[in-house]
């Protein structure tokens, strides 16, 4: 069975509460119930984890090396500037899918700039909860492909 890791940035233990306006009134926990159930029905298994630690979501990165088939990531604002995120993808070298919540690209200009987006399958932005849901059919559909 397949192995996704779905990886939360900073802040997005507070969804629900954050400006729901911008980013809606799902809860993370309800996003990883839907996907763990979107996961079953593909048939695929999910891990998932959020930290507001650019460090630890690295190690993360790091550990799914040789144990996970992909990842499904929304690295929050850390899209914008970490290097580091983007060198840890680069260097286990597994197909990641880039999520937004919100349409980063109608936003603030500081949110136009992905620096992970480039060593990304591709990024999927502005759907709400459903951008995370797309991000997982569209890397297992690509998994699917690669065999
Ligand atoms: C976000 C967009 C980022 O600009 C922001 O910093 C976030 C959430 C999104 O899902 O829309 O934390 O990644």
């Amino acid at each position: 069975m397949k192995q996704i890791l779905v990886l939360h940035g900073p802040n997005l233990n507070m969804l629900g509460v954050r400006e729901p306006g911008i980013y809606g009134a799902q809860t993370l926990e309800q996003i990883n119930e839907r996907l763990i159930q979107v996961g079953q029905e593909l048939g695929v298994h999910i891990a998932h984890m959020q930290s507001n630690f650019e460090g630890e979501l690295i190690n993360r990165i790091h550990e799914a090396y040789g144990k996970c088939d992909g990842i499904v990531m929304n690295p929050g604002a850390f899209t914008h500037y970490s290097y580091a995120i983007r060198d840890a993808i680069s260097a286990v070298g597994l197909p990641v899918v880039e999520v937004h919540l919100s349409n980063i690209h109608k936003r603030e200009p500081f949110r136009h700039t992905s620096v992970t987006a480039a060593v990304s399958l591709g990024q999927i932005a502005g759907f709400g909860p459903y951008s995370y849901e797309l991000g997982l059919r569209a890397l297992v559909e690509y998994l699917a492909q690669e065999q």
